[in-house]
């Protein structure tokens, strides 16, 4: 096994898209930033320097972090903000995980410029569980504003409303020929007949789960969240941000040049989002200089949660898991968005003069602003969270019901964390709520990844939908497209310690708490322990 050392400086970059230039925060002056490449096993050592004027953390998001929480990242959870003119080393090893992850600031809405690959090969010696591709390439969606993300969520932070929309969809940082002046930067995948390429998906949008196709050619599923899948064939996908997919595609086509494309999943009616496509072109060797076009794809509608969930059906494990049990902790968590009262003396501009919030359990997430969640727990720190996070609802309602009474559910804005013992075996109905819109959310937790068991649409009832759960081969995620008016349930073993956030990977419902946190104990032996705090942990 390898260490690599890297250095990742956060500094402000001029760059230009969609005609126009303005400075962007960037990680070593690149959009997306430097892509990471190592084998299951080895270490990394990232020293991040902040030479911007913006607080930064970086998180490996899917990367399990066993004894490290002190690298993972989210700010306020696992340490404080590195502020600017500030550096700290980033220190840990990837045990037992190989595919495509990937990594983010996690601060504000800097992700939406902040954000690169980590791709995990197997262990020198070892190979894939597929056939070894002739090549492969990268395919990381994201989005761009024409202005300063962090300034677009605190304008709206300030009035209570939802954030403007994104300009552009892009792909490896590039909106594509689709869009006005975006030609040049359109990224190019050489391919030549009869190959087979892996492609890595990495959504890594700020606000926006999208469908992917690639037009005359179908996706071999092999790989989701850095862990393998059973393979299976699909034309088109669905990722919700957060989440990896690694397929592979055989150029069986006739030479020529081929869209890949993705647009918007728009799972919420009501919600605006930006209806436009983003675009990377396939391209068969000797057919650069022809003057047709590329094909494009047919993609699904933009409403189409039947295609959505047939999708995420497809996914179950390589091989039969050994699933975690018995269950010790059994919790049923609501997952929602919801309206505040404004604040006295202030005016308010979400639906009928309200604020927007979005909560687990009706608890909107408030991040501590002096001292980490895991500084607090692991040095005894008192007042920073209380540990009454309920394990159910504290109201039980119809939740996806159409037309529920915005009264009947104000969320309550509280820092509350889960205590789990070390080793416990939780499993979470994670239970979509359709307050003020039914919605996709993309539930991502940090530290650990957990089995999907079942997912389906309405009010998860114990008795009608247990004997669904797969118990054989559910596959392995770190984040799990909730359906939209539906319910998902997961499990896990709590065999890290640490403190580990779960939140929707919609950036905008993580503005408004859609988080909550488990504080798992410190268990016996040396792979049961947190290690101690690295020397240069930031400090509030
Ligand atoms: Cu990729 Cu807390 O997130």
């Amino acid at each position: 096994a390898e260490v690599h050392y890297h250095d990742f400086v956060l500094q402000e970059t001029p760059v230009k898209r969609l005609c126009q230039e303005h400075k962007i925060i960037t990680m070593n002056g690149q959009l997306p930033g430097p892509t990471l490449k190592i084998r299951n096993g080895d270490s990394l050592v990232i020293n991040v320097m902040n030479r911007a004027r913006y607080n930064v953390t970086v998180h490996w998001h899917g990367v399990r972090q066993m004894t490290t929480a002190w690298a993972d990242g989210p700010e306020f959870v696992t340490q404080c903000p590195i502020r600017p003119g500030g550096s700290y080393t980033y220190r840990f090893t990837i045990k037992g995980q190989e595919g495509t992850l990937w990594w983010h600031a996690h601060s504000s809405w800097l992700r939406a410029t902040v954000y690169g690959a980590l791709i995990i090969y197997p262990r020198e010696h070892k190979s894939y569980p597929y056939p070894k591709p002739h090549r492969e390439a990268l395919v990381t969606l994201g989005e761009w504003w024409n202005t300063d993300p962090v300034q677009v969520v605190r304008q709206a932070t300030m009035t209570g409303a939802a954030p403007a929309i994104s300009d552009a969809y892009t792909i490896n940082g590039q909106p594509g020929d689709l869009y006005n002046c975006s030609s040049k930067g359109t990224t190019i995948i050489p391919a030549a007949f009869g190959e087979t390429i892996l492609l890595r998906f990495i959504n890594a949008a700020l606000n926006n789960e999208f469908f992917i196709s690639i037009a005359g050619h179908t996706m071999t599923v092999v790989g989701a969240d850095a862990a393998y899948n059973k393979p299976f064939v699909t034309s088109v996908l669905m990722l919700g941000p957060g989440q990896t997919t690694d397929v592979l595609v055989t150029t069986s086509a006739p030479p020529g040049k081929y869209y890949i494309a993705a647009r918007a999943y728009a799972s919420a009616q009501g919600v605006q989002f930006n209806p436009t496509t983003t675009t990377a072109i396939l391209e068969y060797r000797g057919a650069g200089c022809g003057i047709l076009p590329p094909l494009m794809p047919l993609l699904p509608a933009y409403n189409d949660t039947f295609a959505a969930t047939a999708i995420a059906a497809g996914y179950k494990s390589l091989s039969p898991v050994t699933l975690p049990g018995p269950v010790d902790e059994h919790l049923f968590i609501t997952v929602g968005v919801g309206l505040l009262s404004c604040p006295p003396g202030r005016t308010c501009q979400g639906p009928g003069g309200t604020r927007f919030a979005a909560s687990m359990n009706n608890y909107s997430f408030v991040l501590p602003s002096t001292i980490s969640i895991l500084e607090a727990q692991q040095f005894g720190v008192p007042g920073v969270f209380t540990t009454d996070f309920p394990a159910v609802p504290p109201v039980q309602f119809d939740y996806t019901a159409d037309n529920i009474s915005q009264d009947l559910w104000q969320p309550v804005q509280a820092t509350k964390v889960y205590p789990l013992k070390y080793g416990s075996v939780v499993q979470i109905v994670l239970q979509g709520t359709n307050i003020v819109a039914g919605e996709n959310h993309p539930v991502h937790l940090h530290g650990y990844d957990f089995y999907v068991l079942a997912t389906g649409f309405g009010n998860f009832d114990a008795e009608r939908d247990t004997p669904k759960f797969n118990l054989i081969d559910p596959p392995l995620r770190n984040t799990v497209g909730l359906p939209v008016k539906g319910w998902a349930v997961i499990r896990f073993m709590a065999d890290n310690p640490g403190a580990w956030i779960m939140h929707c990977h919609l950036d905008v419902h993580i503005t408004w708490g859609l988080a909550m946190v488990f504080v798992v104990e410190n268990g016996v032996g040396p792979s049961g322990f947190l290690q101690p705090p690295p020397v240069d942990l930031p400090h509030c």
